[in-house]
């Protein structure tokens, strides 16, 4: 019985092609397109009238064979083994589709769905088609070449050039190269040659999909490089060429010691990521119109020299701007030199005023009779005492001391602070032990070694310093 049964089903499968023309079902050709890797369902219908032999054919290839109400893998090509599958539960129901699974590029062909009942046979065919999407698009780009490459592609994708400011198509010169893996995918990598006088153009390269489906588009420019004096505030720009939506923007710092992350900016989330806190800064209302150039505070020409790398990031879209960033130390300007001229001035006068101290100061303990005792505890001296902005005198003594004939003239702090001239008067006043004197003035200073008598601290942050005068009294 069952013998007789399988005798009948293969005539059928072997006449099929003899009654083909019979009824050319529904479908007379179908198109299906799908991505490799992916699961793929190839269409075909049929009149349900009881029991049903189904054959998928590739060209001649046996693909998948249904009979006996089950599936029959005796004659199937090997390429297919494990990832062919019918709807078997809509078998009954007229269903006859394929399910190939982990589309592979040799997939690719025109198949046949025949089935046969008992009130006749039908061919459908389906031709499929694979494609592998473009991934990503990598551009390189040297001081005579740009590069843009694409891997795992399939089928060859288009690949144009353009730059802006635009050049002749014919100054475009290109070379492609294809080169296939053995799953039969393309890596795709076309280069230009860069014109000397067009190394700061912006470079567009495009990759189109043979489908037109997909555009990839990224652009690169190696802008002019930025050189400015340290201390003050620097824009670097970065435009975007064509109006973005949905896109994620970088900056990124190198230089020849390091790499880092300078801040990160996504237009969906209005979110900005800055690792350079305080140091760097995005205009918000210039970044919804594509405009992300990064504004530096006060950059400093170790920390802040370098390249800078700007990468906008769309939805099949990237632009990248390079900028060199050369911050010079800051020359002394015209007016920073007049002030210092002056400190040295007022350095000079301080160190004169308080040479005469010393020479004048033993005279007038001796002319009061009384011996001036020196206090130890502030290293065996009378100390002058830096405070932030006043300088503070201490003179440790037991004793006042009247000096008329000495006039001391801080010439500097008049320049100043525009008071009145501290004069040797002040040795009239009977100070006790530990009393402090104030010289009120701000006393601005140059950075003083060596000067017998007078040291200095040495210039502060901000390049304002304060004499530090030590008096040594033997
Ligand atoms: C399938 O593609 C071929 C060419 O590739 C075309 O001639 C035919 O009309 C297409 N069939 C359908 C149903 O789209
Ligand atoms: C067959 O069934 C599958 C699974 O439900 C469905 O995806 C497919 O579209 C059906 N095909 C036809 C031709 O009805
Ligand atoms: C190379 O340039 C020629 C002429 O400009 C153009 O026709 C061709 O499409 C280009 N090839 C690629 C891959 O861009
Ligand atoms: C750039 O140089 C090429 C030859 O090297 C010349 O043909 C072209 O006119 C130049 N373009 C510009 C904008 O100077
Ligand atoms: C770079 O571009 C600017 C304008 O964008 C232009 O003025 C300058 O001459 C260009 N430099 C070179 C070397 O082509
Ligand atoms: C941008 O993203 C939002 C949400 O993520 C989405 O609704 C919108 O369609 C996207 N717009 C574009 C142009 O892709
Ligand atoms: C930065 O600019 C200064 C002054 O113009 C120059 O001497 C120096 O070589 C430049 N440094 C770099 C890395 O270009
Ligand atoms: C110095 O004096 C200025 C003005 O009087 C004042 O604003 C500043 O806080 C002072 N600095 C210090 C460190 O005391």
């Amino acid at each position: 019985m069952a013998e007789t049964h399988s005798i009948t089903i293969m005539l059928l499968i072997f006449s099929g092609k003899l009654f083909m023309a019979d009824s050319k079902g529904f479908f007379p050709e179908a198109n299906v397109t799908c991505i490799i890797h992916d699961d793929c369902i190839l269409p075909c219908s049929f009149r349900p009238t009881g029991t049903v032999v189904i054959h998928w054919y590739k060209q001649q290839i046996p693909v998948h064979s249904y009979y006996y109400n089950k599936d029959q893998f005796g004659l199937q090509n090997k390429h297919f083994s494990g990832r062919t599958y019918l709807f078997n539960s809509h078998i009954p129901h007229g269903n006859a589709s394929l399910l190939l699974r982990r589309v592979k590029v040799q997939d690719k062909g025109r198949y046949k769905c025949y089935t046969s009942t008992r009130k006749g046979n039908q061919e459908i065919f389906v031709n499929l088609e694979v494609k592998a999407l473009i991934q990503s698009v990598i551009m390189e780009m040297s001081d005579e070449m740009v590069t843009c490459s694409s891997q795992n592609v399939y089928p060859v994708p288009q690949v144009t050039w353009a730059t802006d400011p635009p050049s002749a198509q014919d100054a475009l010169e290109n070379a492609t190269i294809k080169i296939t893996d053995h799953k039969g995918l393309f890596t795709v990598e076309s280069t230009l040659r860069i014109l000397s006088n067009h190394s700061n153009y912006t470079f567009f390269c495009s990759f189109i999909s043979a489908d037109k489906t997909q555009v990839w588009t990224v652009s690169r420019k190696n802008q002019e490089s930025i050189t400015q004096e340290e201390g003050h505030a620097l824009s670097i720009p970065c435009i975007a060429p064509q109006s973005l939506q949905n896109f994620s923007l970088s900056w990124t710092f190198t230089s020849s010691s390091e790499f880092t992350v300078i801040l990160r900016y996504d237009s969906r989330t209005r979110h900005t990521f800055i690792l350079w806190e305080g140091q760097a800064e995005l205009d918000q209302d210039l970044l919804l119109l594509g405009d992300g150039s990064l504004l530096l505070h006060k950059p400093d020409s170790e920390e802040h020299s370098g390249t800078y790398t700007c990468t906008l990031s769309g939805l099949q879209s990237r632009h990248i701007v390079l900028t060199k960033v050369n911050i010079t130390v800051a020359s002394i300007s015209v007016d920073e030199q007049s002030v210092q001229r002056s400190w040295w001035s007022t350095a000079a006068s301080a160190a004169f005023v308080l040479f005469t101290i010393m020479l004048a100061l033993p005279q007038c303990v001796r002319q009061r009779g009384t011996a001036m005792e020196a206090s130890h505890r502030y290293n065996g001296a009378g100390l002058v005492h830096k405070d932030q902005n006043t300088t503070a005198l201490y003179i440790n003594r037991q004793h006042g001391v009247e000096c008329n004939t000495l006039q001391l003239q801080f010439e500097a702090q008049d320049e100043l602070s525009g008071s009145v001239p501290k004069t040797a008067e002040d040795c009239t006043v009977d100070v006790p032990a530990g009393t402090k004197i104030e010289e009120e003035e701000k006393t601005v200073g140059p950075p003083v070694e060596g000067n017998d008598g007078l040291q200095s601290s040495s210039l502060d942050k901000d390049g304002f310093g304060n004499i530090e005068p030590r008096l040594h009294i033997p």
